[in-house]
């Protein structure tokens, strides 16, 4: 029943820069629902900053938190749009959890995108603190793949701005 799937959270994954947030809070205002954030969730409950996160409790206890937020986020779903952070799908029991409760759209970009994109906000993404951050994300981007790969649609956000990019996500619903 397609009114029933659209009842459900939209989800919206891919790496990081590609524009989940951008994209999400117009893809809210247009469905006429609230935007959240799964890494300003996580901050607001930690009272930290994600890159502080990693620093002070390291990346695992970033990524239990992180599946502790969307599991409470999804435990009962309603109608919202939810970007989760980079590394969120690629946790199986996240994956699992939003493919059972919410339809799943993966946001991709290419390489130079995405380097673009990030370099606007340096400093508030730890994974990127290297001395090549261009080289790990490409490996994050092979290595995440097969499970962004899982969700629901794909759609490209390299075609243009990220209106284009919501409207295309609006189309695909
Ligand atoms: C991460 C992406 C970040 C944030 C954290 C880890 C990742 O979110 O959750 O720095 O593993 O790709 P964005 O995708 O919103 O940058």
């Amino acid at each position: 029943d397609p009114l029933r799937a659209l009842d459900r959270p939209v989800v919206l994954v891919g790496l990081m820069g590609v524009g989940k947030t951008t994209v999400g809070r117009r893809l809210a205002a247009r469905l006429n629902r609230p935007f959240i954030d799964a890494d300003e969730e996580i901050e607001a409950a930690a009272g930290r900053p994600v890159a502080e996160i990693f620093a002070d409790f390291g990346e695992a206890a970033f990524r239990d938190g992180e599946r502790r937020v969307i599991a409470r986020l999804l435990e009962s779903p309603s109608p919202m749009v939810l970007a989760l952070g980079g590394g969120a799908f690629v946790q199986d029991e996240v994956r699992a959890l939003v493919k059972a409760r919410a339809i799943s759209i993966w946001l991709r970009a290419d390489l130079d995108t995405l380097m673009s994109r990030v370099s606007r906000r340096p400093g508030v993404r730890p994974l990127l603190n290297d001395d090549d951050p261009r080289a790990v994300m490409a490996r994050l981007m092979e290595a995440r793949a097969p499970a962004y790969g899982q969700a629901d649609i794909v759609v490209d956000s390299d075609a243009g701005s990220h209106d284009v990019t919501a409207r295309l996500v609006l189309e695909a619903l």
